[in-house]
């Protein structure tokens, strides 16, 4: 029986060590297409998934990732890759989408002229003034602007090109969850990696200069010694304020 959304997220470990030829790749590929459907900020979906088999490039990885054994041993490894610079053409389809979807409803009788005014202001208008930027000019032009306007009114403040970077990765942090948690779900195991070096990684990838690697995620199935400890968390208490 499949496991239930919590049994996933009681199994899932960081495991470093694990056992060979135990993975098939579609499976794997499955659980990156569910990562595909995590939230993600105004469903930009500036995130690019590269699964990597190959076994060269995977020991060409596991070498940027300091050869840690979590990188060693994985039958397959997944890069979770920021891709900020996309948000022009992400913006296009998504508004392409709805667009599509007001003009069958709109033959249906249904009022739309509402939703896709909002539609057409969203990605036409909103979303290239948060994303567009000169080397961080406009960033900061624009954060002295909501500085000013925010003294009146709640406004959006996260817009520098920092600010959009945390953006566009949170975004990408909640695939990885997704990812890690349909891996647990069929019992494989994971080992989210932060512990490399990115701009090698690009290069073995053949990744654009923009591109940005929010993690790496070891794959394969737990060896007996996989699991480095017993898990530890901070006091529930200590982290949950009810208000
Ligand atoms: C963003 C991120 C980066 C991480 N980087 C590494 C890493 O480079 N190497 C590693 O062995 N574990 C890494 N981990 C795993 C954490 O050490 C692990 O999640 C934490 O100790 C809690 O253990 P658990 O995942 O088994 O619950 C990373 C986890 C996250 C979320």
């Amino acid at each position: 029986m499949a496991k239930t959304v919590s049994e996933a997220i009681e199994y899932r470990r960081s495991v470093r060590k694990y056992k060979q030829n135990c993975i098939d790749e579609e499976k794997v590929k499955k659980c990156i297409e569910n990562a595909t459907l995590a939230p993600n900020s105004s469903n930009m979906q500036l995130w690019e998934f590269i699964h990597v088999t190959d076994k060269n490039t995977l020991k060409k990885i596991a070498h940027s990732c300091f050869n840690q054994n979590a990188a060693t041993t994985s039958e397959n490894m997944v890069v979770f890759v920021a891709r900020r610079d996309k948000w022009k053409s992400r913006a296009k389809q998504n508004l392409n989408f709805l667009e599509d979807l007001f003009e069958k409803q709109s033959k249906q009788g249904i009022d739309v002229t509402k939703r896709r005014n909002l539609s057409r202001r969203y990605y036409k208008k909103i979303m290239p003034t948060i994303y567009s930027d000169f080397f961080g000019i406009v960033g900061v032009y624009k954060k002295i602007l909501s500085m000013v306007i925010g003294l009146f009114r709640p406004i959006y403040r996260e817009v520098l090109y920092s600010d959009l970077k945390v953006v566009t990765h949170k975004s990408v942090a909640l695939a990885a969850q997704n990812f890690m948690l349909s891996m647990a779900e069929i019992g494989y195991d994971t080992c989210p990696m932060e512990g490399s070096d990115t701009k090698r990684v690009k290069k073995i990838l053949n990744l654009p200069r923009k591109a940005e690697i929010t993690m790496i995620i070891a794959c394969g199935v737990r060896n007996d010694n996989g699991i480095y400890s017993p898990r530890f968390r901070v006091p529930f208490d200590e982290v949950y304020k009810k208000i």
